[in-house]
């Protein structure tokens, strides 16, 4: 169970680079919101990282560093990174749900227990991916798309700011 919590802490932490990564490539093409929005994708896919950092260390188990490569810093375009996102949350997400097979078979229930908010968590990411992506299609491919994708985009991260600062969401 904790290597491959350990496993997990290292797709965590790729998911938070990748993020970061692709932020500074929305940086660089005048994408602001979208920027800011991966922004904080990464910082919340560090702390993912970070819960099961301190979960390890909680049930006296050894939490590793992962060694994470550098990830891509260009993408296609604004629509195929986010496309990208939506593909590497499923990732995690069957990740996930394989921790649990394994917490389940070894009758771990404290892990079985820890798992459960990343599984709720999954599930609002793959929901706002898909959101976001819906609205992405519903845009198409016109010649304001990229300032509408980017409001669009904006506003979506606005409204996951206010939640957190409401005390909903991580
Ligand atoms: Fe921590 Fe979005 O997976």
């Amino acid at each position: 169970m904790t290597k491959a919590l350990n496993e997990q802490i290292k797709l965590e932490g790729t998911a938070s680079f990748i993020y970061l990564s692709m932020a500074s490539w929305c940086d660089t093409q005048g994408l602001e919101g979208c920027a800011a929005f991966m922004h904080r994708q990464s910082a919340e896919e560090r702390e993912h990282m970070l819960r099961i950092f301190h979960y390890l260390s909680e049930v006296d188990a050894h939490a590793l560093v992962p060694a994470i490569k550098q990830p891509t810093d260009k993408w296609k375009s604004v629509q195929v990174m986010l496309k990208e996102v939506y593909e590497h949350e499923k990732k995690v997400t069957a990740s996930i749900n394989n921790l649990l097979d394994i917490a389940r078979s070894e009758n771990d229930y404290n892990t079985e227990n820890f798992l459960q908010w990343y599984i709720n968590e999954q599930r609002e990411e793959e929901n706002l991916m898909r959101s976001i992506l819906d609205k992405v299609n519903l845009i198409g491919e016109g010649p304001m798309s990229l300032y509408y994708i980017d409001k669009e985009i904006s506003a979506v991260n606005k409204a996951e700011e206010k939640a957190e600062t409401a005390g909903g969401e991580e």
